[in-house]
């Protein structure tokens, strides 16, 4: 499918975002593995999440959806937890790297059942060795380090573990093993990713204790309870609609009820330092997590560098940044990013490649890119490889370049942000199929 994008005159409008894909998993996964019915409210129905619950009912746990079979991005989910079984299939985890990590964090401690994880491709080629690694240093057994992964529950022991890589993925697997195992399990980590299972957690009762960039879960020996949890609008889908607000001349958009934990605020960090104009407004508390309504009127941007903590802080929101840079005056520099190159594509390749079509100067590099900046972009044919952050990205752009934009395999943005297109064209964007 593709999507054709005209070039849009002014975005105004309040909106809501689907919800929060991270915090889906993670109350999916935690309502797994509680004694009895938890429900999820504003869970969001996408393609990566819809995946994760094709594998949790293969495996014999009931999801009812409220609105029953309704086309609703976020809606509310029943999950009758507690028990599962050995499924009659391999779990096809799709494209969702999340729902293969996380999985296998939960079937590490289930003793007695034997499983294997698949999925697209993509999937397979993206790095399992780092999840794999610390599940079996816990007791798991997992013979492979590629999908098709095998894994058969074990007793577990907590480990003391330190991630070669900041991933939240892996932290989050570890976590969801550590609830299951012996003995406490610390984890240090060498950047402050996002921690969304902590929070949930800790509103469960589970004592899990930050310190720094180390994570300590002490397991209770007993089922989670079960719970009733709100997940917040997603920041990552809100991102684009951030950049489209600051990018379109004359534009002024509020998304209320979006999460805003800090670990995720690299997106509003990067806006400011470009020189956007950003509000923040209504923050408060759900479960945990922060939340707000942030409003983004458009503005004159100018350059930056981008590496450290806030790569980590804003890991999948370099495809936006990148037109956002595009339309920044002088040299904006991203470092210390190679991580991008593992995501749903490689995104310092594909970005390059596709930027330039629209005109843009973009030299890449192995950890990152250089953008020089404020280029006047061209209507162009461009493909989103697949990867749904590419597809967002790309249409953004389209929306502030002269002419036509054809955004071929568009349909990737169906993983994360399914209704984009219905609310980009409420605020005035012009995008169809
Ligand atoms: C996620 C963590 C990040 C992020 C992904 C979601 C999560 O991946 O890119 O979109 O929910 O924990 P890594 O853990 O691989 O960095």
């Amino acid at each position: 499918m593709n999507w054709v994008v005209e070039s849009s005159a002014s975005l105004r409008g309040v909106v809501s975002m689907p919800g929060d894909k991270s915090i889906s998993h993670r109350a999916l996964m935690h309502a797994v593995l509680a004694a009895g019915t938890s429900h999820i409210q504003n869970f969001l129905h996408a393609g990566v999440t819809e995946a994760m619950m094709r594998c949790v009912r293969d495996l014999g746990v009931g999801i009812e959806v409220e609105p029953p079979g309704g086309s609703a991005t976020s809606g509310r989910l029943i999950v009758h937890g507690g028990q599962l079984r050995s499924p009659a299939t391999n779990l096809d985890c799709h494209n969702s790297g999340a729902t293969i990590r996380m999985l296998l964090g939960v079937l590490a401690g289930q003793r007695g059942l034997a499983v294997t994880l698949d999925g697209s491709a993509g999937l397979r080629r993206r790095p399992m060795k780092r999840v794999a690694e610390p599940l079996r240093l816990m007791g798991a057994e997992i013979p492979g380090d590629t999908p098709p992964l095998i894994i058969h529950g074990q007793p577990l022991h907590g480990i003391e573990y330190t991630l070669p890589v900041a991933s939240a993925q892996v932290k989050a697997a570890m976590l969801l093993a550590a609830l299951q195992a012996e003995g406490p399990t610390t984890i240090h980590e060498p950047g402050p990713s996002r921690d969304h299972s902590e929070r949930m957690l800790r509103a469960l009762g589970i004592s899990v204790a930050t310190h720094n960039q180390t994570v300590t879960l002490t397991p209770t020996g007993r089922p989670l309870p079960a719970f009733e949890a709100v997940v917040p609008g997603d920041i990552s889908s809100a991102a684009f609609i951030f950049a489209a607000a600051a990018l379109v001349p004359d534009s002024e958009v509020t998304v209320k009820d979006v999460g805003v934990n800090e670990t995720r605020t690299g997106i509003l960090d990067v806006l400011v330092a470009l020189g956007g104009a950003v509000c923040i407004a209504n923050v408060h508390e759900v479960n945990g997590e922060l939340v707000a309504d942030v409003t983004v009127k458009s503005s004159e941007l100018r350059g930056m560098i981008v590496a450290g903590d806030l790569v980590v802080r804003m890991i999948d929101e370099f495809p936006i940044f990148a037109v956002l840079a595009s339309q920044a005056r002088g040299e904006t520099i991203v470092r210390e990013a190679e991580e991008l190159r593992m995501k749903e594509s490689d995104r310092i390749g594909s970005l390059a490649h596709e930027l330039r079509q629209f005109g843009i100067p973009i030299e890449e590099r192995p950890d990152g890119f250089v953008i020089e900046g404020p280029t006047r972009l061209r209507g162009a044919v461009v493909d989103s490889h697949g990867d749904h952050r590419l597809a967002l990205a790309l249409a953004v752009a389209g929306l502030i370049a002269e002419g036509e934009t054809t955004v071929t395999r568009a349909e990737a943005y169906r993983e994360s942000f399914p209704n984009f297109v219905d609310l980009l064209c409420s605020l005035g964007g012009k995008v169809h199929e």
